[in-house]
């Protein structure tokens, strides 16, 4: 399955998606948030996942205070809707749906009325503003631990107010923090800084879980591409991922 080899000068891919088995970051509900954008896109991304190999996909609609206020019916009412369409058009893979919640205020409001949702063993997948860290992280991560959630952070290569210091890394992991890569990041596809942080958090065994963060066409093609990277490689081989526990 893993072949080293590099054929008439282009990279041959190194890892076969099927070994990863679950998707748990995904934007493929038409019309909720950033990503899929209609049902045919969203039809069309889902066969392209299961082209890959992926056996599962968890879709997580962005949930923010300003942008995608997002509610676990609309959400759900929009998964059967996507799920009624795959049935028609004969595409036989397992979805689900999740969130991925910004920590706002709005979340705080949402946590405390129990109007969110988990998936598998009470995972919650968060994300924070890419330019100014929350202040309210500590508190609500705490909090959610406390009543037995198990905080996933989306993308943590991609909050820049961490790079100069792992330490602020690895405070979160003392926390018992999960961590889910952004595969794409491994291309390059945000930016060469991303790229470097995420290759120094699998390098420092700080991943659980990857995700494709799959909005459109374009992240696909992104996705396609990381599967010729070594770093991407190394951390399945690290046997830390949990991708699959949630089959
Ligand atoms: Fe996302």
């Amino acid at each position: 399955m893993f072949k080293n080899i590099f054929h008439l000068g282009k990279k041959t891919k190194l890892i076969d998606f099927s070994e990863i088995a679950v998707d748990m970051h995904s934007h493929l509900i038409p019309g909720i948030d950033d990503g899929a954008q209609s049902m045919e896109e969203s039809i069309e991304l889902v066969k392209k996942m299961q082209g890959l190999g992926f056996k599962k996909l968890i879709i997580t609609p962005h949930v923010m205070q300003d942008s995608f206020k997002n509610s676990s019916e609309s959400i759900t009412a929009g998964l059967n809707n996507l799920k009624k369409h795959l049935i028609e058009n004969s595409i036989n893979i397992e979805v689900e749906a999740a969130a991925e919640y910004l920590l706002d205020y709005y979340f705080e409001e949402i946590f405390k009325l129990k109007k969110f949702l988990s998936f598998g063993n009470k995972y919650v997948l968060i994300e924070l503003a890419y330019f100014n860290k929350p202040e309210n992280m500590e508190s609500v991560l705490f909090q959610m631990q406390i009543e037995g959630y198990k905080p996933i952070l989306a993308h943590p290569e991609r909050y820049p107010y961490w790079y100069n210091n792992l330490e602020h890394y690895q405070k979160l992991k003392d926390r018992g923090v999960y961590f889910q890569l952004n595969t794409i990041s491994l291309t390059g596809y945000y930016s060469l800084p991303t790229k470097k942080i995420a290759e120094k958090l699998i390098d420092n065994n700080m991943i659980e879980f990857i995700g494709s963060d799959l909005h459109n066409l374009k992240y696909f093609e992104a996705l396609e591409k990381s599967a010729s990277e070594k770093y991407l490689k190394k951390l399945m081989e690290s046997g830390r991922l949990l991708n699959k526990q949630l089959l």
